[in-house]
Formats: structure tokens, sequence, C-alpha cells
């Protein structure tokens, strides 16, 4: 075997040591990485608006103006029986609420028990192609927009019944054929 010189076992010695030191390196820029991400991770996942990226984000009542615009769409394709317009406007309503829980967590307590009440009616009737029952569960769900409005209030306003929700009376949008394709 070859007797290790004291030169080869300084030089050895130097590899060593700066295999360690950028192993520890690694780890340490690897520790920096985790926290960093964490700290990222912290600032995206709670809203906070002093931050412009929270900031700009939808609030409340421009989901409210889509929540009206599905359930026009949804009344008026159920009324014709196109039942696959009608699901498709309750999956956006559904959609358009979670948001709400991020950016107003105070919305949360109200509009939660409304979504997961009034919306799961609404599906049921629907995929069922019961008009009765959609009537009944949309009626109700317009109820609870209702009562939810009377309890809360937003910007300036103590209540918000000032919104009172009713069935549509128009068609929000003239270029849809609610009818769909089938009666062609
Ligand atoms: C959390 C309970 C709650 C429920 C349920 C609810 N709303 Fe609202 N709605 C609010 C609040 C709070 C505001 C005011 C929002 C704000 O201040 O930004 C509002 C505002 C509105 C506005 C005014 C928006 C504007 O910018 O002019 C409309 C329209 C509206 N809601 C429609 C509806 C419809 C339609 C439903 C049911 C399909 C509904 N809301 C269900 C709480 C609710």
């Amino acid at each position: 075997m070859k007797k290790l010189g004291p030169i080869e076992f300084s030089r050895g010695a130097f590899v060593g040591a700066a295999l360690l030191a950028s192993a520890y390196l690694g780890i340490s820029a690897a520790v920096a990485q985790d926290s960093v991400d964490k700290a990222i991770d912290a600032k995206m996942s709670k809203y906070d608006a002093k931050l412009p990226l929270w900031a700009i984000q939808p609030g409340t009542a421009p989901r409210m103006i889509e929540l009206t615009w599905y359930f026009n769409n949804m009344w008026y394709g159920a009324q014709a029986g196109n039942w696959d317009l009608a699901r498709f406007e309750v999956y956006r309503a559904e959609e358009t609420v979670k948001p709400i829980y991020v950016v107003r967590q105070k919305r949360e307590a109200t509009l939660k028990p409304w979504a997961e009440y009034a919306l799961p009616a609404l599906i049921k009737a629907i995929e069922a192609k019961d008009k009765k029952a959609f009537v009944k569960a949309y009626d109700e769900a317009i109820e609870g927009c209702n009562s939810c409005h009377a309890a809360s209030s937003g910007g300036p306003l103590k209540s918000m019944a000032a919104f009172k929700i009713t069935r549509p009376k128009a068609p929000m949008f003239s270029n849809i054929d609610f009818k769909g394709p089938k009666e062609k």
C-alpha cells in the first residue's frame, strides 16, 4: 500500500474540508431557501391589503355582480329546459364565492352556509331535470341572498337590504340562445 506523504495528506485534508464546507454551505443555502419559500407562502396565503397584489383582488361586490348574472343565465337556461346551461351557471356560482372566503374572510361565516345549502339544492334539481324542484330551490336561494343582504353591511351601507334579489324579468344577454342546440 502506498504511504501517504505529508503533501498528499494535506491535499487530501484540504479537499475533505472543502467538501465538508461546501456540503455545509449547500445545506444552509437549502435551509435559507426553505425559509424564504415559507415566508413567501405565508405572505401569499393571508390577505394583506398593504400589498398591491392582494389589494387589486376583487372583493365581495364584484363577485356579487357575477352571482347576479349566473343566477340570471341559470333561470333562463332552466326555463328553456337547457339543463346543461343551468348546471354550468351553478358551477360558476360555486367558483365565484370561494375567493370571497380568501379576500374577505369575515364574509365566510354568512356566505358559506348559504353556498353549501342553496347551491347543492339547485344542482340536485338541475341534474334531475326537475323544473318544479328547480324553481323551489331557486326561490329559496334568492331568499337566502336577501336575508344575507339584510344582515350584512357593505361599503357605506349598514345593511345591504337595499339589494333585493328577485326572479329575473329579462335575460341579461340577448345574444345567448337559451334553448341551446336541441331545438334546431
Ligand atoms: C354573505 C351573504 C350574502 C349572500 C348569501 C349574498 N350576498 Fe350579495 N352582497 C353581500 C354583501 C356583503 C354585499 C356588499 C359587498 C361589498 O360591500 O363589497 C353584497 C352585494 C350584492 C350586490 C351589489 C353589488 C354591486 O357592486 O352593486 C348584488 C347585486 C348582490 N349582492 C347580489 C346577490 C345575489 C344575486 C345573491 C344570491 C344569488 C347574493 N347577493 C347573495 C352579501 C351576500
